[in-house]
């Protein structure tokens, strides 16, 4: 058992070891008889899985299980799972039988009868069936695929499939049709059917709904769209969509996708999730980790916040649901219940007044709309319709007038950003109480309770023996560890334990000490790039990963604000964002463990003998711009980046870019900016925004302006900071490239003509450019770089604008 030759006569542990065993020995056999579940490969006609037993079919290539789940409190499905347990020992389910009605932890099989029916049963009484009839012989087995099938035993046709039948998860190359369907779990802890609904509409495109009992609404596609605006095909005979081996989904109404690390075979999975979205999952070392999703801004899916409540995301604790002011919570412990008001609708006009809330959209519900409206005609329709509970009064780009939409109920209200109003309709006393502030007392938090079966059995009495002598084995065991440790300290024989324990799976977000720092960088050995508050060097972590690791200088020392900032970054997840891997804060290092990109920085492949095609530069612009547009929307402005550039956008070995250093700006003591909502060091000179250099407030629009330049760059091939050596003052230096440009474009790059182009362009790519794109991208970049900031896109704004022009 352990390598124990050279000490093995002399030392005492040995002894006791060896006694240790001899006495543990009957007790482990004993127990294992009573409690070795058996996997088996197949289920035959007449047999059954018993819940005591946890007795389980196993796929050959071992990677999925089928058998009995306990999802609460004695209370078990029959259910199919990922065999690899996650790092909290969770297992991934990926189909259930009976989700909606749980059976008892005793008492209750599932059997495939002589009939050919397969029945799950509690206590007699039949919870599950697949009503299926043979008069020949069949088996049940569990497919490498997930798959659960009867098959005829004489041509291994199907009787019945679990793949027909899917709860709230498909597996690649599980067929999606018309009569499939998701829908979502109920909650984290309740995995009962949920509100939201994954399936093909009548006029054959995929949908997602919400579904309560007071209401239905369709959010995916957005709804006022029609299909083909939406990007789908709703003429085709065949339905019929299905996510493929390699990470692609396909689907009849043209509604197709790739993950983030398409092209490789790997166990995903793609699930209607607890909140509405569905996501495809990868699963890795550290277990699930999303490599696509449908939404990007989770609180624009319905039903979340209930009604007369607003979402909110905020990367620290995710979304949340607040009751607007006037309203409180139906139920504290359950947000979708929404919130209701304290006071009556029914009094006569002159009783109420409006208060604005910025930015807010509540989608639906309208009982008018006035498409050409002052703000007292808007006011006045909804003061005189007593059901009106408030207004969305918008501005329309296309029309340029003000819109008006009176509310008969205040539903999906979350910040959607300009040009969205809402007014709210409160009895005068509110107005004048209202501070301006959503009440913080009236949050919601999500419900967490748990399934518990009331129907209890007997204890019998080999449980409380089994018990005892559980007990038992475990001190016993406890005793032997601390022997072994007592003897391992004393006899020092060098091993490989300690690599062994250092070695412990990487669960998460990792915090390392500042000597495993060391050991995995070998010592700072290789340095790989500098600047952004630190240097960089490349190391190998235990399991082979290899990694940049950031040493910051100059960073602050507070560990606790330090952790909360990472606490942040730690949570930023998408594939045009770094991932961070882990952090050390001992001492005085503060540091940064991420992900190494292949191909280096942007700046260095716009530089150098390497020049990147306009292909690649097309795609880095959009892939740029939906990472900070996911910073900047998803977080509500909580993570502005402050220092877009080349430098800072990294590139892996497919040349996809994924923005570095984000969060990073609160850590600095140096330039920061106190007057203004977020803290954020000053830029780099030649990509900054003009409100730094006037003092203005900043936002996140010095992202937007950033991007343009770095945009600018890669199309003309030009540095705004190029011509270092000369000093030059920081306006008249970034003017020169954006000047240039817009001199050039003459204000509309549109009508550019292929000779313009081709004076803009960078000489490196002149062979294979596109018209269109170049022209498209010229456009956002010309104005993203405009100094008035408020006339700039946002960045998500960036991103729509770039789809509808590229080839994807
Ligand atoms: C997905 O990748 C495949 C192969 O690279 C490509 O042919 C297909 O067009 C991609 N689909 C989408 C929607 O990007
Ligand atoms: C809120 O909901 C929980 C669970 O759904 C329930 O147990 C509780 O009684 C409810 N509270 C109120 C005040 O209705
Ligand atoms: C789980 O959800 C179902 C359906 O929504 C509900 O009936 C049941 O009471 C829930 N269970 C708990 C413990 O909340
Ligand atoms: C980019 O990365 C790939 C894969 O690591 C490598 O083959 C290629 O040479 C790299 N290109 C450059 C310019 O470094």
């Amino acid at each position: 058992m352990y390598t124990l030759t050279r000490n093995m006569f002399i030392h005492p542990y040995f002894i006791m070891h060896f006694l240790f065993i001899m006495f543990l020995l009957p007790l482990l056999t004993f127990s294992y008889s009573l409690h070795a579940a058996t996997s088996i490969s197949v289920l035959a006609q007449g047999s059954s899985l018993f819940v005591e037993k946890k007795d389980h079919l196993v796929s050959p290539n071992r990677l999925f299980a089928a058998g009995f789940h306990e999802i609460g409190q004695n209370a078990y499905c029959f259910a199919i799972w990922f065999t690899q347990p996650m790092a909290d020992g969770k297992l991934t389910l990926v189909w259930m039988a009976n989700r909606d009605e749980p059976v008892n932890g005793k008492r209750s099989k599932f059997s495939l009868g002589k009939s050919g029916n397969l029945v799950l049963t509690d206590a007699g009484r039949r919870f599950w069936a697949t009503d299926t009839k043979s008069n020949e012989p069949v088996q049940l087995k569990l497919l490498d695929s997930g798959n659960l099938v009867l098959t005829h035993m004489h041509n291994q046709s199907y009787v019945w499939q679990s793949f027909s039948s899917p709860t709230d998860t498909i597996l690649p190359n599980q067929p999606f049709t018309k009569v499939t369907a998701l829908t979502s779990s109920r909650s984290l802890t309740n995995f009962s059917s949920g509100y939201y609904k994954f399936y093909f509409d009548n006029d054959n495109v995929l949908k997602l709904r919400y579904n309560s009992d007071e209401i239905s609404s369709i959010y995916f596609p957005r709804p006022w769209l029609l299909p083909w605006q939406a990007g789908r095909n709703p003429y085709t005979t065949r339905i019929f969509a299905m996510l493929d081996s390699k990470g692609r989904f396909t689907s009849t109404d043209d509604y197709n996708f790739n993950t983030s690390d398409n092209g490789k075979i790997l166990q995903r999975r793609l699930t209607l999730d607890v909140d509405g979205n569905i996501r495809v999952y990868t699963l890795n070392k550290r277990g699930w980790s999303v490599s696509w999703q449908a939404l990007s801004t989770t609180c624009a899916i319905h039903g979340i916040c209930g009604p007369n409540s607003l979402c909110t995301y905020i990367p620290e604790s995710g979304r949340t649901c607040a009751c607007m002011h006037g309203y409180k919570a139906k139920n504290k412990s359950d947000s979708s219940l929404g919130c209701e008001p304290t006071f009556e609708f029914s009094k006569p006009p002159e009783h109420y007044d409006f208060i604005k809330i910025p930015f807010v959209e509540f989608y639906g519900f309208d009982s008018q709309r006035l498409y050409r409206s002052t703000l007292n005609e808007c006011q006045k329709s909804c003061l005189d319709d007593s059901n009106c509970k408030g207004f969305q009064y918008t501005f329309n780009h296309d029309s340029k007038l003000f819109e008006c939409f009176v509310k008969t109920l205040l539903y999906n209200g979350f910040y959607k950003g300009t040009p969205f109003n809402s007014y709210l309709k409160l009895p005068k006393t509110y107005v004048l109480s209202y501070n301006e502030k959503v009440d913080i007392e009236s949050q919601l938090v999500c419900s967490t309770s748990e399934i518990e079966l009331k129907r209890p059995y007997d204890k019998n009495s080999a449980n409380g023996t089994l018990k005892f002598m559980l007990w038992f084995s475990s001190i016993l065991g406890g005793i032997e560890v601390l022997c072994f440790l007592f003897f391992y300290y004393f006899t020092k024989t060098p091993s490989s334990t300690t690599t062994q324990a250092y070695l412990a799976i990487a669960t998460g977000f990792k915090r390392f000490t500042y000597d495993e720092i060391v050991k995995v960088s070998r010592k700072f050995s290789e340095e790989i790039g500098r600047g952004g508050g630190g240097i960089v060097y490349k190391g190998k972590l235990s399991d082979n990963r290899v990694v940049a690791i950031k040493v910051l200088h100059d960073a602050i020392q507070g560990e606790a604000e330090f952790l909360a900032e990472m606490s942040t970054i730690g949570r930023i997840n998408h594939m045009n964002l770094i991932e961070t891997y882990g952090y050390c804060a001992e001492g005085n290092h503060r540091i940064l463990v991420y992900e190494y990109m292949e191909n280096g920085s942007l700046a260095q492949n716009l530089s150098g003998a390497n020049k990147l095609g306009w292909h690649k530069r097309f795609e880095i612009a959009i892939g740029v711009a939906k990472g900070l547009a996911y910073l900047h929307e998803e977080c509500l402005e909580w993570v502005l980046h402050c220092d877009v550039k080349p430098h800072n956008i990294l590139l892996d070995a497919n040349y996809n870019p994924k923005v570095a250093d984000f969060g990073l700006s609160k850590l600095f003591h140096q330039d920061v900016k106190e007057d203004s909502a977020f803290s954020c060091i000053r830029g780099t000179r030649g990509y900054m925004a003009p409100e730094w250099v006037f003092n203005l407030p900043i936002t996140s629009k010095v992202d937007v302006y950033s991007y343009g330049m770095v945009v600018l760059e890669m199309i003309t091939g030009r540095s705004p900071t190029s011509d270092q050596g000369i000093s030059y003052n920081e306006i008249v230096e970034k003017k020169r490239l954006v000047d240039w440009v817009k001199e050039k474009v003459h204000k509309a790059p549109e009508n550019l003509t292929e000779i313009q182009i081709m004076e803009i362009l960078d000489p490196m790519m002149i062979e294979e450019f596109e018209n269109l794109q170049i022209k498209k991208l010229l456009c956002v970049a010309v104005q993203c770089v405009e100094e008035d900031k408020d006339v700039r896109p946002t960045m998500s704004e960036v991103v729509k604008m770039l789809r509808h022009s590229g080839n994807d």
